[in-house]
This record gives structure tokens, C-alpha cells and sequence, in this order.
């Protein structure tokens, strides 16, 4: 991505959103299709992949670590692994583009190969923090040396005689988690992972349908612990991909706040885990419903069918954090133009991802007349009522993709057009969202064109 020039986007306000938008697949699942059937032996094929940047770098990463992928057509994919501890000494470093998901996942898997691997990113993502990744992963014996602050570029030499561990993960983190699990797969002997928060739980899910022995255990005092016995095979599976609900999110919240519209979501994935924003939304009052609720591959689905709604401003739970953590700037969007107040708390997570979301979130809002108080790790929002945002600011997105759709939407509903100073970066998640929102009715067009 950073080869690409900045582009800046306007959106401004539309008629009635009508229509079927089927979103891609779902990140977080992409990602764990491929890295899962990278650690198996024989094929995996996978129906829905998501096709955008960061699941593409993740794909690449694979390849150089020794997989063989072949891609079929549009999200089908085949994958033939190397087996737990198989991955192939690198040539070259890894470059994960924008991935935090990716390169921490990755790193799991390369902490308990006997390898050195090098990690790098783009200009955000070596902003990001990586030892809350790395420090659990030197307990299996990895070692690592970064740059200051634990950031990217990451040498990471895996153990060549790994152990197993068991450790209390400090954050709500799904990737910390998850690296850790990915890492278990090959330390021998059983490995437990402790989370106080119940973060997205689709690498557990994943490694069931893949053969590996794991057991997940709800503890008395809150939280899980996930039960991991190393050196298990793991077989090839087929994965169908469910669209995500992290990109449906915006073409729902659209449907919300524009007068009229009426918008069918299909397909999307309705993990409990995963569904916050429904809820929050629900709260608000929107008018939302859910048909043919059903299970695929394991995980639930339904379609979704949003219509504009007068929505009011809530306060929002801190524990719901952790099941809507990628939804907060969309949610901030519809809280603006809510009646009343909405107030968001536990959020200190978003200072970490692929911007200090935050910090984005509060100044775009204020940029276009929507009073906000911001606080260490949250914010409330001073809602202006439905059509009542005054808009006309200039978004900077700081290399972050949610930043940039969540304000194009709100452009779609204010009273002045909204600009967001770069789109590039939607490529990474969600590389239809400027023509699947304009085939709704969205209107948009290249800022000072
Ligand atoms: C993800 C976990 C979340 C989320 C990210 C995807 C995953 O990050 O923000 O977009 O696929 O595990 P954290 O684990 O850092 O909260």
C-alpha cells in the first residue's frame, strides 16, 4: 500500500439506501483459514476467502514459509501444507502490509518451528505493539529482538525444543490468543491459555474441524482457559468463509441514519462473539432483523435487513468491548446521529490498532460539529439527532481503514458533505465497499473532482 498515492474521498448526502449488498468474506477467518491449512498435512480448501490486502499478505507469508496455495476463482482457494513444525526457512522477510492479525498469528506459528524469521510491516503496523505477543512467546522458548518499544521490524528465532506453557494473557486480545494457541500446536505436552475477556474464538473453533485436541474451559471467576495438546496432526478441512460482520457493519449503520433506506445484508457471520454492534444498535433503537438464522461451517450466519430508524444514545457496557472491538468508529457514527447521549467505555484497546482509533474517531467527529468528550479509554458523544450532523469537515484517517468508511458514511447522511483524507487503505479489509455502497445508492466522488 504505501506505493500508492493518497486518495481523498467525499461522501455526500443520499437518497433512500435500497438493495442486497453481499459483503466479503470474514477477516479473521481468512486469516486462520490459511494459516491453519499452512500447518496441516495435505488440502485444505477454503470457499469465501476475503481477497484484500491484509488476507492477500497473509496468503504471500504462507507461500514463502513453504505452503502451496493455489487460488480456483473468486474466494476459492486451495492449500496444501507442510505439518506442525514444517514450515521452510525464509529467504526473504515477511511483510505483512497492514496486519496486526496476520503477523501475530504468523509469529504463533514460527515460535515453536525451529526457524528465524523477520518481520515487518507497513508504516502502521510498525507502530503497533508487538510485545504483548512476543514476551508470552520466548516462555515456549522463543527468542526475539525488536526495535525499541518491541516494534516491528521482529526477529523471531522459534524453539528448536519447545515447551509447553501455561499463561495468563494480559489483554483482551483475540491475536495474543490466538499466536499463543498456534504456537501450543507443536510444543509437546498440553499448553493452557488463560483470557479473562471473551475474545472472537474462531482459531478454537477452526482447530476443531482441523483435528486438533482442545479443550476450552469456562472458569468459575470469569474468563476461559484453552487446553492445548501439542503435537496432534492436524488434518486438512474445508472451510466456507461466512461474509464479515465487521465490513457489513457499514453498509448497516448507512441503512440506519440515511431517511428511507432499506438494505438486506446476506450471509454474515453471527458469532456471539462477533455481534455487539448489533446489540448496541438494538438498544438505540434499530430496526433491524435477522432471517434465516442458520449454522455454516460450524459458525452461525443469518441475513440481515436494516431499515432507517430513530435511534437514541445508550450507554455502552465496557464488557461488550471485546465483542464489537473493530466497530466502535461505525458505532460512533451512529451515536452522532442519535438523540441524546451515547457513552462508550473500556475502550483503551482502540489506542493500539491500526491507528489510535480513539483519538481518529473523536477528532473526525468534532471535525464535523459533533460534540464529543474524549477520556483515557473512552468517549461521549453528544448524538444530533436523525438528518442533524452538521458534516463539511476533512477526515484524517491516519492509515486506517475503518476510520476512512465509517466517516464516507457519515458524509451519506449529513447535512454537508464529508471528506476522509485518504481511501487507499479500505483496500486492506474491504476492497468492494466503494462500489457495494454506490450500487445501494451511496453517493461518492474523488474529493476536488
Ligand atoms: C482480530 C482480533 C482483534 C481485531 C482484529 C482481528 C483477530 O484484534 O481488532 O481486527 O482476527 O483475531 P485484537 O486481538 O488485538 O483485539
Amino acid at each position: 500500500m504505501p506505493d500508492n498515492p493518497p486518495r481523498s474521498m467525499t461522501a455526500r448526502r443520499s437518497g433512500p439506501l435500497q438493495g442486497t449488498a453481499a459483503v466479503p468474506g470474514d477477516k479473521s477467518i481468512s486469516h486462520r483459514a490459511l494459516i491453519l491449512g499452512a500447518l496441516a498435512i495435505g488440502e485444505t480448501r477454503i470457499a469465501g476467502l476475503l481477497e484484500a490486502e491484509d488476507v492477500l499478505n497473509t496468503a504471500k507469508a504462507m507461500r514463502a514459509l513453504g505452503a502451496d496455495l493455489l487460488r480456483d476463482g473468486k474466494g476459492a482457494w486451495r492449500v496444501w501444507g507442510r505439518g506442525l513444525g514444517g514450515l521452510a526457512e525464509l529467504e526473504s522477510v515477511l511483510d505483512f502490509g497492514n496486519s496486526g492479525t496476520g503477523s501475530r498469528l504468523v509469529m504463533g506459528a514460527v515460535a515453536t518451528t525451529a526457524m528465524t524469521a523477520v518481520f515487518t510491516g507497513d508504516e502502521s503496523l510498525r507502530r503497533r505493539p508487538m510485545k504483548r505477543v512476543l514476551e508470552p512467546l520466548t516462555l515456549f522458548g522463543a527468542e526475539y529482538s525488536a526495535r525499541d518499544g518491541g516494534l516491528m521490524p521482529v526477529t523471531l528465532k522459534g524453539a528448536r525444543q519447545p515447551l509447553a506453557i501455561e499463561h495468563e494473557v494480559a489483554v483482551a486480545s483475540a491475536q495474543v490468543k490466538s499466536a499463543l494457541i498456534l504456537a501450543a500446536l507443536n510444543a509437546p505436552g498440553r499448553s493452557r491459555v488463560v483470557q479473562r475477556a471473551l475474545t472472537r474464538d474462531h482459531t478454537e473453533q477452526m482447530l476443531r474441524a482441523f483435528g486438533a485436541k482442545i479443550a476450552v474451559e469456562e472458569l468459575k471467576d470469569g474468563g476461559e482457559a484453552v487446553e492445548v495438546t501439542g503435537e496432534v496432526d492436524l488434518k486438512p478441512a474445508t472451510v466456507d468463509v461466512p461474509r464479515d460482520p465487521s465490513s457489513a457493519a457499514f453498509p448497516l449503520v448507512a441503512a440506519l441514519i440515511v431517511p428511507g433506506s432499506e438494505v438486506t445484508l446476506p450471509g454474515v457471520l453471527l458469532n456471539p462473539r462477533r455481534i455487539g454492534l448489533i446489540d448496541a444498535l438494538k438498544e438505540m433503537g434499530a430496526d433491524i432483523t435477522i432471517n434465516n438464522a442458520r449454522e455454516s461451517g460450524g459458525e452461525n450466519v443469518g441475513d440481515l435487513v436494516a431499515k432507517f430508524s430513530s435511534l437514541k444514545g445508550i450507554d455502552v457496557p465496557a464488557e461488550r468491548a471485546p465483542s464489537m472491538i473493530d466497530e466502535y468508529p461505525i458505532l460512533a457514527v451512529a451515536a452522532a446521529f442519535a438523540e441524546g447521549t451515547t457513552t462508550m467505555r473500556g475502550l483503551e484497546e482502540l489506542r493500539v490498532k491500526e491507528s489510535d482509533r480513539l483519538a481518529a474517531i473523536v477528532a473526525g467527529l468534532r471535525a464535523n460539529g459533533v460534540t464529543v468528550e474524549e477520556t483515557e479509554d473512552g468517549m461521549a458523544i453528544e448524538g444530533r439527532g436523525p438528518g442533524g450532523v452538521p458534516g463539511g469537515g476533512l477526515v484524517t484517517t491516519h492509515m486506517d481503514h475503518r476510520i476512512a468508511m465509517s466517516f464516507l458514511v457519515m458524509g451519506l447522511a449529513a447535512r454537508d458533505a464529508v471528506s476522509v483524507d485518504d481511501v487507499a487503505m479500505i483496500a486492506t479489509s474491504f476492497p468492494e465497499f466503494e462500489s457495494l455502497m454506490r450500487g445501494l445508492g451511496a453517493t461518492f466522488y474523488l474529493r476536488n473532482s
